[in-house]
């Protein structure tokens, strides 16, 4: 198995002055393609701060990032934008579709941002995106006309429109019935596997982070591997 993601050694403060936390303390992770990885532990324990690292949305004091080969440090602004685009898919626990758009549209803008691809080659991915969530017959849907579980699977679809080596997502299902988180992560789980991508998820759901290849528990800020 290839090593897709590899930290070393990761510091994260956050807040001022007394308020002051060391939110992430020497985290060593590495994440390997085609496998399904779960980050627990407590409310404030510093899971979605590492989530954000890893996702290139924020950066840390110290230590380092690698992704797909490339070290994360020093690159500029557009460089990491780019670097996102390119390798990184996020899903959040509130998915964030843009409600004016149809559940097609919201699929191919990252792919739009990538430029990658020609208008009919990006509608032909939306769709088949979409029919591997099971949303093909309301691609015309608004965002704001699907369930809750229908705008994660949208989210999802969204998250691997540019085939990303690394799928983050930050309590996929937190906002979901049983039903719905079983079947979201059913499909998160089974997509990485399928496809390859390393899949690294935030859950305080215990019997799905079970189901995962790995779990990480996290506490204080430390990670245990
Ligand atoms: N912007 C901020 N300023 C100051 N402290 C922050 C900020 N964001 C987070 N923190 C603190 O950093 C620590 C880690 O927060 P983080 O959001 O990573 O926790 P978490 O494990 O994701 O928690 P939860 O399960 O509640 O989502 C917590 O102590 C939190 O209070
Ligand atoms: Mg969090």
């Amino acid at each position: 198995m290839s090593t897709v993601l590899r930290t070393e050694q990761l510091n994260r403060y956050l807040g001022e002055g007394a308020n002051r936390v060391h939110a992430l303390c020497d985290v060593d992770l590495t994440a390997e393609a085609g496998k399904t990885y779960a980050i627990v532990g407590h409310s404030g324990s510093g899971k979605s701060t590492l989530l954000y690292l890893l996702g290139l949305l924020d950066q840390p004091d110290s230590g380092t990032i690698e992704l797909a080969g490339k070290q994360t440090g020093q690159l500029k602004d557009d460089a990491r934008t780019a670097l996102r685009n390119q390798y990184l898919g996020f899903v959040f626990q509130f998915h964030f579709l843009i409600k004016e758009f149809t559940t097609l549209e919201n699929i191919t803008i990252p792919m739009r941002k990538l430029g990658r691809w020609s208008k009919e080659e990006m509608a032909d991915r939306g769709m088949s995106l979409l029919k591997s969530v099971g949303l093909e017959d309301k691609y015309k849907r608004l965002g704001n006309e699907l369930s809750g579980g229908e705008q994660q699977r949208v989210a999802i679809a969204r998250a691997l429109a540019n085939e990303p080596a690394i799928l983050l997502a930050d309590e996929p299902t937190g906002n979901l019935d049983q039903n719905n988180a079983d079947r979201v992560f059913g499909l998160l789980s089974a997509i990485s596997h399928e496809r390859g991508n390393a899949f690294i998820m935030v859950s305080h759901n215990r019997e799905l982070a079970q189901r995962c290849d790995v779990v990480f528990p996290m506490e204080d800020g430390y990670l245990k591997v």
